[in-house]
């Protein structure tokens, strides 16, 4: 069988560290067989599912149920485990039936799960840290954006800004700083899930640079929309942390180019048309569809010339491969039974549209737009889930979990009263 992709680039197929797939529990927004369905076109060859379902991800009898309900999937996955305030004694056994990561909901989001209180996180993130497994999280501080909500809904608050207003960055800003001194002193591995501010990158780079293991992904919304969309958009663009200024969007954009950003996930996040379209836009739930468009989104970038191909490689793959520690069994170019290939066709011309993806959430903030490049096939260890911008058939069951291939060794805590003693010599305490 000869396949022609003369012309075309081959990269290694994408890594989404952040996908909802929504079963078990909301099966009418997404399932395991449309979630990687939708996957497999958009050029994604291994995503990472979150904990938030119903039930949540909250021990191991819930990792099992998941695990069965992913024997669908036609791309390899990583499942994450919770940490919550509640569920703590249930961590090693998480680790022991094959979590691959955590996820922590430091604030309030679709599913409603417990923020776990500073005391709670010290000690999952102990826990966490022997196993090596890196804790992703959801850093919005539950605290402050309960208070300023309630100030501003006493104050009658409607306009749509009211959204970025009362989810302030420094609900960011606090929660990033506060989870990296947390993994300083326990040694755990994190991430910053969906960076959406400027504010977030500072606390981002301080932690980078006294050594703490931590990595950060922003999303496609965080760089192709900004508070100017709203209007056009409304309830559609609701999400969680929100859009918010094209400040912000610009400096995430240059520090997804010098590296203090790490990767590019998606939160696909999908929900139905009736569950986005609402007259106010607390009404919505919260997130939208993306593993199917993240690609064609940022080739076209690649193509107007603001990124290389090689460093979309990086941010799409090699990044959260090594991060998770699926590195170099996956995040690069292979042959044979590891080839985990996107063929690009970088002169493709697509206009998303909601009616064609492949996920359920049938909804996107992207509607309309043009794109220039797109995977038009996608290998999973060797075979195509995608052929010709076409699904293959009967390719249901073909993914697998990544537990065999994942090494992430025991994480060492930072010597504190080392980095004390040099704070006291460089001057800085008197
Ligand atoms: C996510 C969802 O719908 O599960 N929604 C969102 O707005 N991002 C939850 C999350 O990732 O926080
Ligand atoms: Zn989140
Ligand atoms: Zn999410």
């Amino acid at each position: 069988e000869v396949v022609d992709v003369s012309g075309h680039h081959l990269i290694p197929g994408g890594i989404d560290m952040h996908v909802h797939f929504r079963e078990p529990g909301y099966t009418h927004k997404e399932d395991w067989g449309t979630g990687t369905q939708a996957a497999a076109m958009g050029g994604v060859t291994t995503v990472f599912e979150m904990p938030n379902t119903n039930p949540p991800t909250r021990s191991a009898i819930e990792l099992r149920q998941k695990q069965d309900c992913a024997q669908k999937a036609c791309v390899d996955f990583g499942l994450y485990g919770l940490l919550a305030e509640d569920n703590i004694d249930e961590i090693p056994g998480l680790i022991e039936a094959g979590a691959n990561a955590f996820k922590c909901f430091m604030g309030n989001t679709f599913g409603n799960l417990p923020s776990p209180s500073t005391g709670a996180m010290l000690e999952g993130f102990e826990l966490i840290a022997a196993s090596g497994l890196r804790i992703s999280l959801h850093a919005e501080t539950a605290s402050i954006m309960a208070w300023r909500q309630a100030k501003l809904e006493a104050a009658g608050l409607s306009a749509p800004l009211h959204h970025i207003a009362a989810r302030p960055e420094v609900v960011a800003i606090e929660a990033v700083a506060r989870a990296a001194i947390l993994a300083e002193w326990t040694g755990a591995r994190i991430h910053v899930l969906h960076i959406s501010s400027a504010g977030e990158l500072r606390p981002l780079a301080e932690a980078k640079a006294r050594g703490v293991d931590v990595t950060g992904e922003t999303c496609p919304c965080y760089l192709f929309l900004d508070s100017r969309d709203y209007d056009r958009l409304g309830s559609i663009i609701r999400i969680n942390p929100p859009v918010r200024e094209e400040k912000d969007s610009k400096a995430i954009w240059d520090a997804l180019q010098s590296g203090v950003v790490d990767m590019i996930a998606t939160d696909h996040a999908p929900h139905t048309p009736e569950e986005k379209r609402k007259d106010i836009i607390w009404q919505a739930d919260c997130g939208f569809p993306g593993v199917e468009t993240q690609m064609p989104l940022m080739l076209t970038e690649v193509v107007a010339g603001r990124m290389t191909l090689e460093h979309y490689v990086r941010i799409s793959s090699a990044n959260p491969a090594r991060a998770f520690g699926l590195y170099p069994m996956k995040g690069r170019l292979a042959v044979g039974a590891h080839a985990d290939i996107a063929v690009l066709d970088m002169a493709r011309e697509e206009i998303v549209q909601a009616a064609r993806l492949h996920s359920r959430g049938k909804i996107t903030p992207f509607e309309g737009r043009k794109t220039i490049g797109a995977p038009v096939h996608t290998l999973v260890r060797g075979c195509f889930v995608q052929r010709d911008r076409m699904l293959v058939p009967d390719m249901a069951g073909h993914g697998r979990q990544v537990t065999d291939i994942q090494s992430m060794p025991e994480a060492k805590p930072k010597n504190i009263e080392m980095s004390l003693a040099h704070l006291l010599s460089a001057g800085a305490v008197t």
